[in-house]
């Protein structure tokens, strides 16, 4: 689904994320770890456009799993091609209410009313805050929104920067057992930063770690995997 090769970016001519190779299977969950200015933001900007690739490559397979060079490529055109990304931080737009931010992804692509009553049916605490301004919405409760404004474009590749960052403990597991709702349905792939290493591994099939930009452990998600992160993100 997504293939990084020896990813370089950064801001400005100072590289911050160097020499990044990370793939991403059709329908597999990845969980990419690491402290607090290890570059994972910086990743996901470079993943879906918004800052450019000094070096590397990156490839999105279409449809019919065959792969194309997108690296040159702009963020609505990756948008197209099937990525949707949710930044950090519960960002929506706070003058619209709930239902003005859903519409807003929503109209202009087909069936709205069916993608927006979709995402409805999956967040039903949104419901009645669609007519509420996003800013007066709780934490969990904007970045439900900003995952069900994601999901109305019904993405294969999803996109999640710390979902469950500065959120209320009773809706982390809802935002996390969502998460792992979607892996199950299929037809999506996540990748998924996330700083909670337990839920990370349990929703994940593989994990990264990056430490001051760079590669400092990837594998399965599996046995071991729990120590393996540790280890790497132990400085
Ligand atoms: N817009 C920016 N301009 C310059 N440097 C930045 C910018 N955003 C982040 N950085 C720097 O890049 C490094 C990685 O940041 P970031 O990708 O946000 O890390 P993480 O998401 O892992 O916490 C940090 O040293 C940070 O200060
Ligand atoms: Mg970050």
């Amino acid at each position: 689904m997504l293939r990084v090769r020896n990813l370089t970016c950064g801001y400005g001519r100072t590289p911050v994320v160097c020499d990044i190779d990370l793939d991403i299977e059709a329908d597999q969950v990845v969980a990419v770890m690491g402290h607090n200015g290890a570059g994972k933001t910086t990743l996901l900007r470079a993943i879906v456009g918004l800052i450019p690739a000094m070096n590397g490559t990156i490839e999105l397979a279409d449809d019919g799993g065959t792969y194309d060079n997108i690296t040159r490529r702009p963020t609505n055109k990756r948008i197209k091609a099937g990525m949707a990304y949710v930044p950090q931080g519960q960002q929506c737009f706070a003058h619209l209410t709930t239902a003005e931010n859903l519409r807003l992804v929503a109209d202009g692509r087909t069936r709205p009313k069916a993608r927006i009553d979709a995402q409805l049916d999956r967040f039903p605490a949104l419901q009645p805050l669609l007519g509420r301004q996003a800013g007066l919405l709780s934490g969990g409760q904007r970045q439900q929104l900003a995952i069900a404004r994601a999901l109305i474009t019904e993405p294969r590749l999803l996109i999640l920067d710390e979902p469950t960052e500065g959120i209320q403990p009773n809706v982390v597991a809802e935002i996390e057992s969502t998460i792992v709702d979607l892996a199950a349905e299929g037809g999506l792939s996540v990748l998924l930063v996330e700083q909670h290493l337990g839920f990370a591994l349990q929703a994940a099939s593989r994990f990264t770690v990056l430490r001051s930009g760079r590669v400092a452990s990837q594998g399965d998600a599996g046995a071991g995997a729990a120590g393996m992160v540790r280890e790497a993100m132990a400085i």
